[in-house]
């Protein structure tokens, strides 16, 4: 590369653009308008609402905000694609899906910095992992898309039409990609919607799609906050509704659409048992513990906010546990080296504040590490609660936080019994050097993804979801697109 050549831009490879922190090739616009057959359009009430950085308090964009009559051009202009769209071979499918993955992975960098700046999220987890695995979703199933005959012999595999997708604040492009990947590869088409405090890398994503010259109307992405859900949810010609996000609305979505002929599927919240055997690898299960539980600040349904630790280790474990924790960098989640970056609202800071009272005032004993955190921005220690039991609403309650609340076990019986008392089933950790107990643990454990030795490991062939009230349905692997298929 000669001296003269400009400094590459977001669109070159990782390796080749300026170092993730520097965000001055990013283009954030002032205002964004919603995203309906194939362009930008102004939203009906001519309303916007604000996106903030939550590490910095600071106002990053405006979002047009859509009404119901939004939502109905939305969902018209993906009725009028689909009848052209669920027609085109698989093969012409997967090769725009193909490009979607591709275009994804050239402007990666600028996708990984608008997320940690609008979520809070540390850049090293949305470079490393939200992006990669978001791009890898649509390469997975891009495959999938001329092949569904072979992917379920015999059952003549048909679209469903228009999907609403609802998604929330934690994984905002990766839930988008987990959602549009798999329908558009089964030929649906997509009306989706981004949580109301990260709607920056939907946006994004929508202009890529726009690029990538994807047909109008496959794709549509409209901004609005819960009542623009409740007007997907409840438009009468959406065939499909594909919600994450907390228990409680799940549950009204699925009151507000019985009775009709829509399909569900709801991946709702999560309270999962860690459990560390006497022999377990030790420094290993701390490693598991500390990402099970401070991943993405504790935003994560499937995190590891239970640990069970077997009393004869469990002095040592917590001993090298609060040590790891003390090595944790909290802070500006654009510098490569924090590990826990900012809490995602101060809405939601407020609901993990409350529970740590709760938790103090439950007479569970609280540990935090002694970094300090910034003065300005939503931020929360990395925190432990010792002697817990299972009536504390810490142990009871999904947090949604970097709060770990910890409980000892002398038998297998008695954390089998103890991991599954709860009304969530979504996902669980098991350490231990024996396989049986892997297997044994595997069978009675009532959650929907069980991780041996390792945590919060995702991947797009595996299916993913919940018992109880983590909800129902699956998304990733196969699985994933018999979501999205009439069998
Ligand atoms: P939420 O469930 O209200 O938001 C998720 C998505 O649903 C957002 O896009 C939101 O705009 C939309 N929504 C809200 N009300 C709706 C309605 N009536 N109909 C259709 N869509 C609607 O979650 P929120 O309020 O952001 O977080 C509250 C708690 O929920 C968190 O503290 C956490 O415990 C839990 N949560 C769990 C998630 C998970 O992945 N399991 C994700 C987000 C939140
Ligand atoms: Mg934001």
């Amino acid at each position: 590369m000669s001296k003269k050549e400009p400094k590459l831009k977001f669109n070159a490879a990782w390796e080749l653009a300026p170092a993730p922190e520097d965000t001055k090739h990013i283009s954030i616009k002032k205002q964004y308008d919603l995203f309906i057959n194939g362009e930008f359009v102004k939203p009906n009430s001519k309303k916007y609402f604000a996106t903030y950085n939550p590490a910095t308090e600071e106002k990053i964009a405006e979002v047009a905000d859509a009404d119901e009559r939004d939502v109905d051009k939305a969902v018209k202009a993906a009725r009028v694609a689909f009848n052209s769209w669920s027609k085109l071979s698989g093969a012409e499918r997967g090769k725009y899906i193909y490009r979607i993955a591709r275009l994804m992975q050239e402007r990666a960098r600028e996708f990984a910095v608008i997320e940690t700046m609008d979520g809070g999220k540390p850049i090293r987890e949305s470079r490393d992992i939200d992006v990669p695995l978001a791009a890898n979703h649509f390469f997975y199933y891009a495959g999938w898309a001329d092949k569904l005959e072979y992917a379920f012999p015999n059952r003549n595999p048909k679209p469903l039409g228009v999907a609403g997708q609802i998604i929330p604040w934690n994984f905002p492009l990766l839930m988008a990609a987990w959602k549009i990947a798999p329908a558009l590869a089964a030929g649906n088409t997509v009306v989706l919607k981004p949580a109301e405090t990260t709607p920056l890398t939907a946006l994004k994503l929508a202009e890529l799609i726009r690029d990538s010259g994807l047909p109008k109307g496959v794709v549509n992405i409209i901004t609005g906050a819960g009542k623009t859900g409740a007007a997907i949810v409840n438009h009468p010609d959406i065939n499909k509704i594909a919600f994450t996000g907390s228990t409680d609305v799940g549950k009204l979505i699925q009151k507000s659409i019985a009775g009709s002929n829509k399909k569900l599927t709801l991946e709702l919240g999560g309270k999962a048992a860690n459990i560390i055997f006497e022999d377990a690898p030790l420094d290993q299960a701390v490693e598991g513990i500390i990402n099970g539980i401070f991943f993405n600040q504790g935003h994560v349904c499937c995190a590891g906010s239970r640990l069970f630790i077997q009393e004869s280790v469990a002095d040592v474990v917590i001993r090298k546990l609060k040590d790891r924790m003390e090595t944790l960098r909290v802070g500006d989640p654009m510098d490569k080296n924090t590990d826990v970056g900012a809490i995602n609202s101060k809405e939601q800071l407020m609901k993990i504040s409350e529970y740590i009272k709760i938790g103090k005032n439950e007479g569970a004993e609280m540990y935090q590490s002694s970094c300090s955190i910034p003065k300005k921005g939503y931020f929360c220690k990395p925190t432990l609660f010792l002697n817990t039991s299972q009536s504390h609403r810490i142990v009871q309650e999904e947090i949604f936080g970097p709060v770990l609340a910890i409980q000892t076990f002398r038998t297998i019986e008695e954390v089998i019994e103890k991991a599954n008392n709860i009304p969530y089933g979504l996902s669980a950790g098991v350490w231990t050097d024996k396989g049986s107990k892997i297997f044994n643990l595997t069978t009675k454990l009532r959650a929907g993804v069980v991780w041996a030795n390792t945590y919060n490991k995702f991947d797009p062939t595996s299916p993913f979801g919940g018992y109880k009230e983590s909800g129902f349905g699956r998304e990733g692997g196969l699985h994933g697109l018999a979501a999205y298929l009439e069998l």
